[in-house]
């Protein structure tokens, strides 16, 4: 704390907190885009925030993405309490990112890393309406999609909405509707414009946004300068409990405030 005082990261963490009415916010100090170090300090925080509302009986819901792969290495099992009874859980679909950032890998690390459990969705991101009403007819399907729209606790990323656009490439129509939406950031398949407002939204199975606003813990984590906008129109949205974030990020959200 002496540290951070001595940063002004307490204050920048108490401004954001009160202006968007969240629980708990917590900036590391740094720009995480350039700096790896800084990256994995946003990671360690994340493992943190994320052990801190965790007991023994909780289904925690994970996106994918840099960031969350990041919090999956960082995580240690608690020492206090045991999690064997947890379940992790992808949020949604995630083939279509490169293996080491889709969120059935990076829940499988969490869940091996904390000694809990775990389930994966072997299903595609993005899906055609065919195929998503064939898929929502399996069973074991249907099971697991339930137990994703059931977690109590999500912790998920933030990405720019056309970085992602490109990430996930999407095809030259959906961008171009994206930009005529005005869609800024994306958060869990859902794309939001700058004052929080969801604009788009991708057809994929796991969580919906009534999941999300059901949540009793909903954590977000994004760092980098260029992020500042996008963290905070996710903000704007208004359910989310928990934002940890880097300095860099942080400076520019205030600004703006
Ligand atoms: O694709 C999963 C996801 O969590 C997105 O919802 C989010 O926009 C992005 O990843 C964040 O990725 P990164 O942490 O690599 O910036």
């Amino acid at each position: 704390p002496i540290v951070k005082d001595l940063f002004g990261l307490s204050n920048l963490e108490e401004k954001i907190r009160k202006v968007y009415g969240l629980r708990k916010v917590v900036v590391v100090p740094g720009d995480s885009e350039s700096s790896p170090l800084a990256k994995r300090e946003l990671g360690r925080a994340g493992a943190k925030a994320l052990l801190s509302v965790m007991s023994n009986d909780r289904i925690v819901a994970v996106t994918g993405g840099s960031t969350l792969a990041e919090v999956a290495e960082q995580l240690t099992p608690p020492s206090n309490v045991s999690l064997k009874g947890s379940w992790f859980v992808p949020a949604r679909g995630g083939l279509g990112e490169s293996l080491e950032i889709q969120a059935n890998t990076i829940v499988s690390t969490m869940a091996k890393h904390v000694g809990a459990q775990y389930r994966l969705l072997h299903v595609p991101d993005l899906l055609s309406e065919d195929a998503y009403q064939s898929l929502v007819q399996d069973p074991n399907i249907l099971e697991m999609i339930n137990m994703i729209r059931g977690a109590q606790i999500i912790i998920h990323g933030i990405g720019d909405a056309m970085e992602m656009a490109r990430r996930r490439k999407l095809d030259s129509e959906t961008v171009r509707e994206l930009q005529e939406e005005g869609a800024l950031s994306e958060s869990y398949g859902y794309y939001f414009n700058e004052q929080g407002v969801v604009v788009h939204r991708m057809l994929t199975l796991g969580l919906r946004l009534e999941d999300i606003k059901n949540a009793e813990v909903v954590i977000g984590i994004a760092g980098g300068k260029s992020k500042a906008k996008a963290i905070q129109s996710v903000l704007r949205f208004g359910h989310e409990h928990i934002l940890v974030t880097d300095e860099a990020a942080a400076i520019d959200i205030v600004k703006n405030i």
